[in-house]
């Protein structure tokens, strides 16, 4: 897929070429940004970010981001109340507004398809930073990175996903990056979270759903941890049933292979105890750095 000028929606889109390209890309930038702080890649450059949920990592990291690259940055937070979305205002109107300011519109969204929808009437490139409970594709192009960095490979690994497999888009676009390499994926969710059919339809590796986070832990290369979405839960009495089923301690850790990388997208609730964040397997930190030189390849690529 060339980038320039191409909408990021899905995880979807991309192959195994494509990754390569912007790991390549964000670890030159990364480097760069070691040397020089701000570059002067993208002086030319306005972008928007539109965010109709909460966000501090994402919204934050691609800002970061695109004034990395010396491009410059027009920002609404909290478009659902303050945008003109109040007085009735249609995305697509919104979206066809908001192009004749900038290049590049990030988007976040409330409903699955969104970004998709924004994309239908764009002129400039939509880059969807989460869809309702769709998808979440740079969110996923920064965990695989992490797993590269951290692992030394894309393949050849058992990635145990646990949490909220019914709502977390991260998980949902992870699924499909690792199904592009040969992998193995263990789903760890209550029943009632499982993982969509529309998200495994399209899997050619092997995977498998349990409730048990224990056979999960003794096979694990990578433990994704997830938090409860619970702003998607339907009954506020659903959310509590589940909530702290799953916990992450030092104690629980003891069966995890010392060689392993617990990675979480964040915010986290009460699914990681504190006290992990010093383990050397503990990568989430790291991983939440390495999302602001992933989207500023990102950028480069679809604005350069
Ligand atoms: C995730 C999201 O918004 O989907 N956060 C993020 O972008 N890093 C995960 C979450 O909110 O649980």
């Amino acid at each position: 897929m060339p980038f320039s000028h191409r909408h990021i929606l899905s995880a979807h889109q991309f192959t195994a070429y494509d990754i390569e390209m912007v790991f390549d890309e964000a670890f030159r930038l990364q480097e760069a940004v070691r040397r020089q702080g701000v570059l002067a890649t993208l002086p030319h450059s306005l972008m928007a970010t539109l965010f109709y949920e909460p966000s501090t990592r994402t919204r934050l990291s691609f800002e970061a981001a695109m004034q990395r690259l010396g491009g410059r940055v027009v920002s609404t937070s909290h478009a659902k109340h303050y945008s003109s979305v109040t007085k009735g205002e249609t995305l697509q109107d919104t979206i066809q507004s908001i192009q004749q300011y900038v290049d590049v519109i990030v988007l976040r969204h409330t409903d699955r398809g969104a970004a998709g929808e924004a994309a239908a009437v764009a002129t400039v490139p939509i880059i969807n930073a989460g869809d309702g409970d769709g998808e979440h594709p740079t969110q996923a192009l920064l965990d695989m990175y992490t797993i590269l960095q951290e692992q030394g490979r894309t393949e050849n690994l058992t990635v145990a996903m646990i949490g909220d497999m019914k709502y977390g888009r991260t998980v949902h676009s992870l699924t499909q990056l690792l199904n592009l390499y040969a992998n193995r994926i263990i789903f760890v969710a209550p029943p009632a979270l499982q993982i969509p059919d529309w998200v495994t339809k399209d899997c050619n590796i092997p995977y498998e759903k349990t409730e048990s986070m224990e056979t999960a832990f003794a096979e694990a290369d990578i433990l994704y941890v997830t938090r409860l979405q619970k702003e998607r839960f339907e009954k506020a009495a659903d959310y509590q049933r589940y909530q702290g089923q799953y916990s992450i301690t030092l104690e629980t850790l003891q069966k995890l292979s010392p060689t392993a990388t617990i990675l979480h997208p964040l915010p986290r609730v009460d699914e990681i105890s504190p006290e992990v964040d010093h383990d050397p397997r503990a990568a989430y930190f790291r991983q939440m750095k390495n999302g602001m030189f992933v989207r500023m390849a990102l950028l480069h690529l679809v604005l350069g």
